[in-house]
């Protein structure tokens, strides 16, 4: 079964990385979601994507500039910036399998694994970032947590994967979907190395035939903006 997760919950329909999203992603039958983590001038961990407010909340400024009372004012799309605990706290209520963290920051490692373990959570959550630095820290914390390594095409992330590996034990490699890295070959690789492989889309709603390439190739999952439309077509013995 390739598990159909939700990236930055169902965004392709509703404001990105808010609860909203979170909560349509579980209605409509998506296994799991991803959603980005930064945190704020006074060190909340919230879900949001970008540090700088104006593309998603049309207000000047930065989210680390921010304490977390002024997120008051801002909204993406009338819906409010969640905190990672109420995200939690919401998820801990659904039956979704995987529950992808991905940490846009490093130097909060700590408290992101105690919020974690506050809700319960440690099974089913994946934490993935394309820092190697911090799923080194992560790591050294907890030697059972599940971590990704989210990898785009730089040549340097993608000739790390193995060595990171060893070093830390992944879980997961969190591959772009595209041509270059998540190749037949590379999806091979990955999985002798015992990896689950999970690539992720952007706004592609159109790229149908590459969901199927990708089941084929033997994914284990995929992180995508339409989650329903997704698993609709895959069901459909596509
Ligand atoms: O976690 C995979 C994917 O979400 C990484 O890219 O920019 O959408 O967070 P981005
Ligand atoms: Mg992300």
């Amino acid at each position: 079964m390739v598990l159909i997760l939700a990236h930055r919950g169902y965004s392709g329909k509703y404001p990105e990385n808010t609860l909203l999203a979170l909560k349509k992603a579980a209605e409509a039958g998506a296994d799991g979601v991803e959603f980005d983590v930064r945190t704020t001038k006074d060190s909340k961990l919230v879900v949001f994507h970008d540090n700088d407010l104006k593309h998603l909340c049309k207000k000047k400024g930065k989210l680390s500039d921010k304490r977390y009372s002024e997120l008051k004012d801002y909204t993406v799309d009338g819906q409010k910036i969640p905190l990672l605990t109420e995200v939690l706290e919401y998820l801990k209520t659904t039956d979704m399998k995987l529950i992808n963290i991905e940490a846009k920051v490093q130097g909060h490692e700590e408290e992101m694994l105690e919020v974690i373990y506050k809700y319960g959570m440690e099974d089913k959550v994946l934490i993935s970032t394309f820092n190697y630095k911090v799923l080194e820290k992560l790591r050294s914390l907890d030697p059972e947590i599940k971590l990704g390594y989210a990898v785009d095409n730089r040549p340097d992330r993608v000739r790390r994967i193995g060595k990171l590996h060893k070093k830390i034990k992944l879980y997961s490699v969190n591959p772009f979907h595209n041509r270059t890295i998540s190749t037949g070959r590379f999806i091979r690789d990955y999985k002798k190395m015992g990896l689950v492989v999970i690539p992720w889309f952007r706004r592609d709603f159109s790229k149908f035939q590459r969901f199927s390439q990708l089941k084929k190739m033997g994914v284990d999952g995929m992180i995508v903006d339409y989650p329903a439309e997704v698993k609709e077509f895959l069901k459909n013995g596509n």
